[in-house]
């Protein structure tokens, strides 16, 4: 048995996907930008995939921009707006727990003279309304902040950033990979005017997603070369992905309603689960605003690594923090922006549920868990006595 709850990092292929897109890389492998039949049936796949896209999110294709994920969409929009930015317009906001796409990018942008403001949150997760009241001015050129979060799940309130962003005349971009196909996206309702979004999070290929930009929002290309992508983003399609993209949303615009609602259970049984049979956990988020296959929790006294590491050994596969920052040993940056303190925060592993969790797995990883807390626990408080008379002996040596 194992059980695969990591989710927000990456999902599995659907078979349904896979299928749609074999043909692109066999007997339709056309270059899009050739004029031969073999160009144009590539091309009209482009085309379709688009479409659907546009449809999901009711807007216009014209309006859709293919990249290779999220991180591109994500530095298109911030590198391509600030370059764009009207004269006295130098401006960037983001928040403290976008992911390393945007606050790297803005990292970047403050190095080449834009002036960056990254607007705190609450002890939820939500950012702060006061501090970005504070922080937008007729100076702001772009608002940047995510629709979920991928490693709490928490949803902010983007319409009403939108709308606050709007009144100084600034735009609105929202990194939605970790909210769509999850919960609703209402582009024009929201007020967004750039939207980034990744396949791989909604069964589909890695290596490809889309930035949505609204009508009128001008851009500065980031990459240059061709004409694709009306010069926003150019090279020689990825046809295959854009192929798998445009199925995937297709599926997920179909199923996603009843998916999450299953999902939502079971996440719900999970975190139920430990809170009955583990003691001091604690669950990081908010419990209300919250996408439903996401349950980031803290097993108090316990480091997420070596937890994760022994989950590991028993095929259960989770994560301490965003897949991106895996490996690093810096605790999460979201959770202490939320005000964890450092402990809580090393503490900590996100499980994320999806199309293909099973109840057998959520019952799988309830029996295993609690087990495997209870003897690292205990072998870490036995640790900190030995540490504790260690020391104690040395210091009786040294008077
Ligand atoms: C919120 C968020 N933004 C951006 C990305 C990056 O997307 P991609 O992996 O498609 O580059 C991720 C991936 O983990 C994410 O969770």
């Amino acid at each position: 048995m194992e059980a695969y709850l990591d989710y927000n990092s990456t999902t599995p292929v659907d078979a349904r996907v896979f299928e749609a897109m074999k043909p692109f890389f066999f007997e339709q492998f056309g270059n899009a930008s050739s004029f031969h039949q073999k160009g144009q049936a590539t091309r009209h796949a482009i085309d379709q995939s688009r479409e659907r896209l546009a449809d999901f999110l009711d807007v216009e294709p014209g309006d859709i921009v293919f990249t290779s994920g999220g991180t591109e969409a994500d530095n298109l929009a911030l590198k391509g707006a600030m370059e764009e930015r009207a004269p006295g317009r130098d401006h960037l906001v983001v928040s403290a727990i976008e992911h390393q796409a945007i606050l790297h990018a803005a990292q970047y942008l403050s190095k080449k003279g834009v002036k960056v403001t990254v607007v705190p949150v609450d002890a939820q997760g939500i950012v702060r309304a006061d501090e970005l009241e504070k922080a937008i001015t007729d100076r702001t050129a772009l608002v940047s902040i995510m629709h979920a979060n991928n490693e709490v799940g928490t949803i902010q309130p983007i319409g009403e950033i939108a709308a606050l962003a709007h009144r100084h005349g600034a735009w609105f971009h929202t990194d939605a990979v970790q909210s769509f196909g999850k919960i609703p996206i209402d582009i024009e309702g929201m007020g967004i005017d750039l939207l980034s979004v990744s396949a791989h999070k909604i069964y589909g290929p890695k290596g490809i997603g889309a930035l949505y930009v609204r009508k009128g929002v001008k851009l500065k290309a980031v990459t240059h070369g061709g004409h694709q992508e009306k010069n926003m983003r150019p090279g020689t399609e990825n046809v295959a992905g854009i192929v798998g993209f445009g199925k995937a949303v297709e599926l997920v615009a179909a199923e996603y309603a009843g998916d999450m609602k299953r999902v939502g259970v079971l996440r719900d049984k999970l975190e139920n689960g430990f809170k009955s049979a583990v003691g001091n956990v604690q669950v990081n988020g908010d419990p209300q605003r919250r996408v439903a296959n996401t349950l980031n929790m803290s097993f108090e006294g316990l480091d997420g690594e070596t937890l994760l590491m022994n989950l590991d050994l028993k095929k259960i596969y989770v994560s301490t923090g965003s897949a991106c920052t895996a490996g690093s040993v810096e605790p999460s940056h979201v959770l202490i922006a939320m005000g964890l303190p450092e402990k809580l925060a090393r503490a900590a592993i996100r499980f994320s549920l999806g199309r293909f969790t099973t109840e057998e797995e959520i019952d799988f990883v309830l029996k295993e868990i609690p087990g495997i807390v209870e003897r690292l626990r205990k072998a870490s408080t036995e640790n900190k006595h030995e540490i504790r008379s260690t020391k104690h002996e040395t210091n009786s040596k040294l008077k």
